[in-house]
């Protein structure tokens, strides 16, 4: 049986989602997590001045949409080398996207150098998501915006599998917990909500049962709750 949750710790992170980069996982992240992304980014105005920043990038399927949106500058950070790599390599030379192995809380960018910030689906892995919060608000210019996703939390029921499902440890946020969180670590005007995913659900008997949706209940109940969308203004 695995142990209690601890801590996240980075290292583990990036030999886990080193696999997952090896693997072909990544790619397949973007469609899923599409969504909750629109959401949180929906009425940012993106433009030549914009510089925008992804928090656990991934492959950079984000960032890329934040530079086909209209962002001038953009650069992703991930503490996996191999999902840095991936991202790199789908840059191809755009002189717009950096990308660069990073750890969450410890970015390497000058103070308020940063018009918007968005982070999906990795807030939960990060050791400590208050001191990741209060870093990107360090590298947030004044009036910058903040958006981020996470489809595990404690108010869908569906996903908690996941902690025990996943090689990593990882944190169970609650919404008013990091809506308090992010207050405190110097945003404005944060506003917390759940999307739902708009398109059909699997059938009941194409679903398989697997550690992370062990029933067809547990998957309709993800579903239902959707993703938690956490927006604010530096
Ligand atoms: C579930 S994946 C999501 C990736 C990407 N945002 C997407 O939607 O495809 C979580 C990502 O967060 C990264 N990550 C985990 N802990 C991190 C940390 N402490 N700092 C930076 N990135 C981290 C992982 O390496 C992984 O690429």
């Amino acid at each position: 049986m695995k142990p209690l949750p601890q801590r996240p710790d980075p290292a583990r992170a990036a030999a886990e989602f080193d696999r997952w980069a090896l693997a072909g996982r990544a790619e397949r992240m973007a469609d899923g997590h599409l969504p909750g992304t629109q959401a949180a980014i929906q009425d940012w105005l993106l433009d030549g001045d914009s510089a925008v920043l992804d928090v656990g990038c991934g492959n950079g399927w984000a960032l890329r949409l934040l530079i086909e949106r209209g962002a001038g500058w953009g650069m992703g950070v991930d503490v996996s080398a191999e999902m840095v790599s991936r991202a790199r390599a789908f840059a191809a030379g755009d002189a717009r996207q950096r990308f660069e192995v990073a750890e969450a809380s410890s970015l390497p960018l000058e103070d308020g150098v940063l018009t918007h910030i968005l982070s999906v689906e990795s807030l939960y892995y990060q050791p400590d998501p208050a001191a990741s919060l209060a870093e990107w608000a360090r590298v947030a210019a004044p009036g910058a915006r903040l958006g981020l996703m996470i489809d595990l939390y404690l108010e869908n029921p569906g996903s908690h599998a996941w902690v025990s499902a996943l090689d990593v440890d990882v944190h169970l946020l609650s919404t008013a917990g990091l809506v308090a969180m992010a207050r405190a670590a110097g945003w404005r005007q944060v506003q917390a909500r759940q999307v739902v995913d708009p398109r059909p659900l699997t059938a009941p008997d194409a679903h398989k049962a697997s550690p992370f949706w062990p029933s067809y209940a547990d998957y309709l109940r993800y579903r239902e709750a959707g993703s938690l969308v956490v927006v604010a203004t530096r």
